[in-house]
């Protein structure tokens, strides 16, 4: 936001946020404070001029409180002021009573109340009840993960000025600027053609600016529209932290039975997700822990159960993996809790009934292409597994204070959006009469490097040079009805939008020049570094040349591109269908050493096979690769999201809440490009890498478990991430802990 230039005259403009979960408001006086100096207005819920609804699934979310309070941190009135001090200022004289009503943190206590966001959803495949009748062994438990803030770098914000024809223009740090535009043409009652949302960059997302951006671009957007006056609306950390969601945290019970020979015949798992005080996204969330529950096995009897319950917190939100990671984390600890009641390594029972081609999902799709195993089995080869299994054995002997764990953590992931619909993009393409190109697409550039991608999709497809290219911001009036960048398929669904449109104009291009050299109708035309071939021979023309002779004679040089993915369907009433264009594979291998008196840890080694498919860009997908295992790993390990049990966010700083540094990282992280063919629904058959690589971060967790075993094998530790250096002290010393 702040590489923006701003205009002359801009407001600031503060959120007064609640200080109880959840009340009636009876007496809320902001006289005072909007009458100091250098205060121009304090909006209420009375002044939003369309509709006080921000809830993009379920129209549960007021932007501004009106009559009752459901978190702590709810926004309630907007200080505008000539400058932040003043702000500042005024809300210290803000005085809100509120009579409270009961604050519900935990979501099984939700459940119980019947406090449900959305109606619960159930997946079954054959007959679990009959298969575990016959099983042999039978295990049963519960599996708890944490919130995770998703701490962009960037917080929230956005900045807003009015334009002609009654109409607003806002910079937005949004992940979805088409989710922004709906959600401030609501609030202002305009139509979508009125609101124009551009996005050069992000700070960072991860998820949290999928759907939590639009609530403050529709502050700044409401006091622009309303005091014909430049807005800006950036809350300061602190407030970032306090008022918008996270990960969801899900507690679940997971039931699982084997045959003789250690084949999972049947699992059941319950999921209470902790949804917040609003549906946000928590249902569509809900939806991919689901889809992810049986993660890289094949189990033929399954029902899993997943209920989005309301509680008294902000809003839960998207994170890298959406849902997907909470489902895998109860998997395995359920495959975990079998193999330590029968004394077998837990990943001969993951290898024993990972998934196969032909398999099916719990939700009907079958598995295609599937490198489970292959990763699999690489994994063990390249890395000498049974080695450093025996050479962790013998540490552990001969080491009293200090013990290894070891792990592997398999994943499956599914790409595409769950909801259908949302999978389909455009893209636009200039191609200007001197041969330079600007591209727009719907794809917003938050450090995942999909702009280089998009790069490479046009320079690739004209034959040219990236120097000639510019990528544009995202902009809703260039590119309209974007699907927000996120469920890992923004490079898939733009770049192949992007494709069809650089197609369009090339097939024009190529027309035109064979027209020009009166050549065949079947000669073959190719633009290699921008010398252009007529059935492999370089001709006179060369890219500048044919645009500019092309514009002389009237060819358009523009296009507007457009992608649907094919073959994908979904029968929410069946629970049945084909969600997702292709899976994305891999195993890691995490090795850890704890210490046993201080129960500390560091991650020693994390090692992966991953498949890529054909990787379009290896630099790209080796970062988001790293990044998301050092941000899977900080989920499980030492982000503990902490309310009490009024409601208030304790961890609400860097200070009280813990991020992987560079100390965190592994020491040895080593990733292998598994390379395949690929999927033709992947853009040059680069598979998406966004969010697979964060899951081989709940390695860690079951890592450190094993060694705190190592070190009390009666330790009565259970399934409850995060597992921080507390915990673990906690589970190594359970009898003196007290
Ligand atoms: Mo991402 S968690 O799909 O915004």
């Amino acid at each position: 936001m702040d590489d923006i230039p701003v205009m002359e005259g801009m407001l600031y403009v503060k959120v007064f946020d609640s200080p109880v979960a959840h009340g009636k408001i009876v007496n809320l006086d902001f006289v005072a404070a909007e009458q100091m100096e250098n205060i121009v207005k304090i909006f209420s819920y009375k002044d939003v001029p369309g509709e006080n609804q921000i809830g993009g699934i379920i129209p549960d979310e007021p932007l501004l409180a009106d009559h009752e309070v459901h978190f702590r941190g709810q926004p309630v009135l907007l200080i505008v002021a000539e400058n932040e001090d003043a702000a500042e200022e005024a809300c210290k004289r803000i005085k809100i009573e509120i009579d409270p009503l009961p604050v519900i943190t935990d979501p099984r206590e939700a459940f119980i109340q019947g406090k449900l966001l959305s109606p619960s959803r159930k997946f079954e495949m054959g007959d679990t009840k009959n298969a575990f009748s016959n099983c042999v062994h039978i295990f049963e438990g519960q599996a708890v993960s944490g919130g995770q803030e998703q701490l962009y770098l960037e917080t929230q914000g956005a900045y807003a000025y009015p334009t002609e024809h009654d109409s607003v223009k806002i910079f937005s740090s949004t992940q979805g600027p088409t989710q922004v535009q709906r959600t401030v043409a609501r609030v202002l009652g305009v139509g979508m053609n009125k609101v124009e949302v551009d996005v050069p960059r992000l700070g960072g997302g991860f998820g949290g600016k999928e759907d939590q951006a639009s609530a403050w671009g529709a502050m700044a957007a409401m006091v622009a529209w309303k005091l014909k006056r430049p807005a800006k609306c950036i809350p300061h950390r602190m407030e970032d932290m306090r008022m918008t969601g996270k990960r969801n945290p899900y507690s679940s019970d997971y039931k699982i039975g084997f045959d003789a020979d250690l084949k999972i015949m049947a699992y059941e798992a319950v999921f209470y997700q902790n949804g917040g005080a609003a549906a946000d996204l928590s249902p569509a969330i809900l939806e991919r822990t689901l889809f992810h529950a049986t993660n890289s096995y094949h189990i033929p009897h399954v029902m899993i159960t997943a209920h989005s319950c309301k509680t008294n917190l902000p809003p839960n939100t998207a994170f890298r993996g959406f849902g997907g990671p909470q489902g895998m984390f109860v998997i395995e600890s359920a495959i975990d809790h079998a193999a330590k009641a029968l004394q077998v390594h837990k990943d001969t029972i993951q290898r024993k009934n990972m998934m196969d081609n032909g398999d099916e999902f719990p939700y009907g799709q079958i598995v295609t292409e599937c490198q489970s195993k292959h990763c699999w089995d690489e994994v063990m080869e390249r890395y000498e597994v049974g080695a450093a299994k025996k050479e962790i054995e013998n540490f552990n002997q001969q080491n009293h204070f200090y013990k290894k764990g070891l792990s592997l953590m398999p994943v499956c992931f599914g790409i595409s959006f769950t909801n259908t619909m949302m999978n389909q993009a455009r893209a636009l393409v200039h191609v200007y009469s001197d041969g330079t190109v600007a591209v727009s697409t719907g794809a917003v550039e938050m450090g995942q490097g999909v702009n280089s991608k998009m790069l490479q999709v046009a320079a690739n497809c004209f034959g040219i040079s990236h120097s000639k290219i510019k990528l544009e911001t995202t902009n809703t009036t260039r590119v309209a009805n974007t699907s927000p960048s996120a469920a890992s398929s923004t490079a898939d669904l733009n770049g192949k939008a992007l494709l069809d449109a650089c197609n369009q104009v090339k097939e024009r291009l190529f027309a035109f020049i064979k027209t020009q050299l009166a050549a065949n109708e079947d000669a073959v035309v190719d633009i290699k570094e921008e010398v252009v071939f007529i059935n492999n021979e370089a001709s006179a023309f060369n890219w500048k040349s044919l645009v500019q002779q092309a514009f002389m004679k009237r060819v358009n040089l523009s296009a507007k591109g457009h992608y649907a993915t094919p073959v994908i369907n979904f029968d929410k009433t069946t629970e049945k269908g084909h969600p997702f264009a292709y899976h994305v594979y891999g195993t890691a291998l995490t090795m850890v050493t704890v210490d046993c008196i201080r129960g500390t840890y560091d991650i020693d080694a994390v090692k992966v096979v991953h498949d890529f498919g054909s990787s379009m860009n290896r630099a790209v997908d080796l970062g988001q690769c790293e990044g998301g295992i050092v941000q899977g790993i900080g989920w499980m390990t030492m982000e503990e999201v902490i309310y009490n049990d009024e409601g208030k966010l304790l961890s609400n700083a860097l200070s009280t809440y813990k991020i992987p540094d560079i100390y965190a990282v592994p020491q040895i992280l080593d990733i292998q490009f598994l390379n395949t063919d690929g999927n033709e629904l992947a853009i040059f058959r680069s598979k998406a890498v966004g969010e697979p690589p964060l899951m081989y971060g709940i390695g860690a967790y079951f890592a450190i478990r094993n060694a705190v075993l190592a070190f009390n094998p009666s330790s009565p530790i259970g399934y409850d991430a995060p597992i921080t250096p507390e915990k673990v002290l906690m589970a190594l010393y359970p009898h003196t802990s007290k």
